[in-house]
């Protein structure tokens, strides 16, 4: 059997990118990634999505261990971004395909990047079957997770879902995640998920019903980044894991965020996590300071935390620039069921925990507290109502975790 074979006459023919650490310019990715795309050896020879421009020539020579790029005859595109589509336009010429498939939305995307004047597209519906020959690909609408284009490919016969950006991860040292570290695996779909799939989490466990409504059987989960899923204990895995982040319920860590100028907002944030610790020990707390940590490592951070603060002391009238960055960046995420509270050092003026009150507002993250402003330095007043800020976002947070326990047993 082939290394790439995902089971007889279907092949991983993906490109690897040990050196991606900037994940479409916006998310960092440490361990780099992968750009999946598969060929079906059948009557119809078909190939599922693409890959970067630049890993064009890879992706055709892994297509040529397998079967001639001439021969294709489908193309599948289950989303248009440029990671799945950057080597759509060279494939298209080489191959002239009978049929390219996309979903309705997926035609917007294709003729908006490409000249298809020649290509002989067919949109496809939520349900729609194809045959390939011995196989079928039926089509399941993403849900826009994560673009309007969004969709899935199931190949009946063979249990296999072709689940694009849905289950992705950037790990590039293993094509199937049995031969991949778990908590590592677990720690890049949460830092994927948190930047990529967040803002559509509510549209996650539908999609989740769906799948499960629309295939008999699932053998192999195969997305368009990272490790594919083989095995039982594997697939159970990742969906279960799916469910657990976008449900976002409250978890008992509390993540303190900030950024200082002469360290009285630094020293603010350390007292606000002895806070936390006092009120309960077994609270997680992570201080982040935005200097020292990437917008994408934070939102991975937030996973794992039912509660946040934020301290920022007053510059211009305002907060300083990264912590602006961070929030604008969290903002669009859309984080759901947290907590929150605001800190911050000011020398004149103090408007830095009014914008951060505001930010908070706009994220639909209630405060636990009126914001602890220090005028210069943290003096013995300031450092106590730093400890109780810490006190009471950590009880607002244990409470939290009751309510939300409270409302799933509802
Ligand atoms: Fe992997 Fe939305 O691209």
């Amino acid at each position: 059997m082939h290394p790439n074979s995902l089971t007889e006459n279907i092949y991983w023919v993906g490109a690897v990118d040990y050196d991606e650490r900037d994940f479409h310019g916006y998310s960092l990715s440490p361990r780099g990634t992968t750009y999946n795309a598969y060929i079906i050896k059948d009557t119809k020879v078909t190939l599922v999505d693409t890959v970067k421009d630049t890993k064009t020539e890879t992706m055709l020579e892994n297509i040529r261990e397998v079967v001639n790029p001439e021969d294709i005859d489908y193309i599948v595109c289950n989303h248009l971004e440029l990671d799945h589509a950057g080597a759509l336009a060279k494939i298209v010429e080489i191959a002239k395909p009978e049929k390219i498939f996309c979903s309705l939305a997926g035609l917007k995307s294709l003729n908006g990047q490409f000249d298809t004047t020649d290509w002989n597209i067919q949109a496809v519906r939520d349900g729609e079957i194809i045959s390939l020959g011995e196989r079928t690909i039926s089509f399941i609408d993403g849900l826009r997770i994560h673009w309007p284009d969004s969709m899935l490919s199931y190949i009946k016969e063979d249990g296999i879902l072709f689940s694009n950006d849905v289950f992705g991860q950037n790990i590039s040292s293993g094509i199937f995640a049995d031969g991949v570290d778990r908590a590592m695996m677990t720690h890049a779909v949460k830092e994927y998920f948190y930047n990529i799939v967040l803002p559509f989490a509510k549209h996650v466990p539908k999609l989740l019903s769906n799948i499960l409504k629309a295939v008999d059987t699932i053998s192999i989960i195969a997305p368009d980044h990272g490790a594919i899923f083989r095995t039982q204990e594997d697939i159970e895995y990742i969906l279960n894991l799916y469910k657990d982040l976008a449900e976002q319920k409250p978890k008992k860590k509390i993540l303190i965020i900030y950024d200082t100028m002469w360290h009285t907002t630094e020293k603010m944030a350390y007292q606000v996590g002895k806070g936390i610790k006092e009120c309960d020990p077994a609270i997680e707390v992570e201080i982040l300071s935005v200097k020292s940590n990437h917008h994408s490592a934070i939102m991975t951070a937030l996973a794992d935390s039912g509660a946040i603060a934020f301290g920022s002391p007053t510059h211009n009238n305002t907060i300083l620039p990264l912590m602006s960055a961070v929030l604008t960046y969290m903002k669009g995420l859309k984080p759901q069921n947290r907590v929150g509270a605001c800190f911050g050092s000011f020398g004149w003026s103090g408007e830095a925990t009014r914008v951060l009150t505001e930010a908070l507002s706009e994220m639909r993250i209630p405060l636990v507290s009126e914001p602890v402003k220090m005028l210069y330095c943290l003096d013995e007043y300031g450092t106590e109502s730093c400890i109780d800020l810490g006190r009471t976002l950590g009880k607002a947070l244990l409470e939290s975790i009751e309510k939300h326990k409270d409302s799933l047993n509802a």
